[in-house]
């Protein structure tokens, strides 16, 4: 296989966020989730060690670790070493990755799907090997179940395409393309969150064992929800849109997946104009996303003020 030493190779991915749907789609509802104008990128160059991936951004401190080929410890010394081998290089090149981006991780925004792409993409094009869209989405799912165990093939699907999609996740999983009437001018805000988002899940399916008809008739109309902003995206009714993301906050706060800091976020987004906002992803902390056309600045400064990390992005 040809390899391009001396070239520095790059690739880049966007991040995922969830617009309507998260939690109803465990139980068989549909959800809508769409690619973001922020991702993160990969760059490849030869080193005079053996291979090393350094993340500056990860924790407080940012990371470094060596291909990790044990399938125990280490979750991103593995990742690097599946992701090594998918894209026809040898565990011992002597390659220095960096990952790095203006993407926020680890609060529900597809990091580790956009980590996994760019990786993959940075990778294949320093061994100038070229994987297919099957072995593409296949390598990025093996690299996200080291971080998530079972991801439902939403986040990278999104990722990988690049586009709004439509997500039912019954016998097997679809996606449907949709197009966008017109790009979303959306406000992310962010903080820590309180556990994983299969904690998240868990808790919840646990609620819903103790009066399993009264929260499946919620998962309904959050599906119903769905279907109205599938209609509202393609038409581009953005005071529709806002509206909506009202509503499915409104549910997701009563699944009990809204925390104390989602609802700050969604109250200083609405205050500072903002047709609409939800939390995004699994809750418990975390993201929102507010749909703010008219002074998208504004929404940003009062989410800062309120204390958190929050950026202008577009969904086009
Ligand atoms: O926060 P994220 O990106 O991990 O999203 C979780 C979405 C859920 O609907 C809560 C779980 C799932 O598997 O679909």
């Amino acid at each position: 296989m040809p390899m391009n030493h001396d070239r520095i190779a790059a690739g880049a991915a966007p991040g995922k966020v969830i617009l309507f749907g998260e939690h109803a789609v465990v139980y068989g509802q549909p959800a809508l989730a769409a690619a973001l104008g922020h991702g993160l990128g990969a760059s490849v160059e030869e080193s005079s060690k053996g291979p090393t991936l350094d993340i500056p951004r990860w924790g407080t401190e940012g990371l470094s670790v060596e291909p990790n080929h044990l399938s125990r410890g280490d979750a991103m010394g593995r990742a690097f070493s599946v992701a090594l081998k998918r894209s026809g290089l040898s565990p011992e090149t002597p390659v220095k990755v960096t990952v790095d981006g203006q993407l926020p991780l680890g609060v529900g925004l597809g990091s580790s799907a956009a980590f996994a792409v760019a990786l993959l993409r940075g990778l294949c094009q320093y061994a100038g090997n070229t994987l297919n869209d099957v072995e593409m989405a296949q390598a990025a799912e093996d690299i996200e179940s080291i971080f998530h165990g079972n991801p439902s093939g939403l986040d990278h699907t999104v990722v990988l395409t690049g586009e709004c999609l439509y997500f039912t996740r019954q016998s097997a999983n679809t996606f449907q393309s949709v197009r966008l009437g017109r790009s979303l001018p959306l406000v992310i805000s962010w903080t820590r969150r309180e556990g994983t988002t299969r904690e998240a899940v868990s808790q919840l399916a646990a609620r819903r064992e103790r009066s399993p008809a009264m929260y499946d008739d919620l998962f309904a109309s959050m599906g119903r929800l769905a279907e109205h902003g599938r209609r509202a995206l393609e038409s581009g009714d953005l005071r529709q849109i806002g509206a909506l993301f009202d509503l499915n906050h409104g549910y997701l706060n009563a699944c009990g997946v809204s925390a104390e800091p989602n609802e700050r976020m969604v109250i200083a987004a609405r205050d500072a104009g903002a047709y609409g906002a939800k939390l995004t992803g699994a809750g418990h902390g975390g993201a929102c996303i507010a749909l703010a056309p008219d002074n998208p600045e504004a929404v940003v400064v009062a989410l800062q003020r309120a204390g958190f990390d929050a950026l202008y992005t577009e969904v086009a």
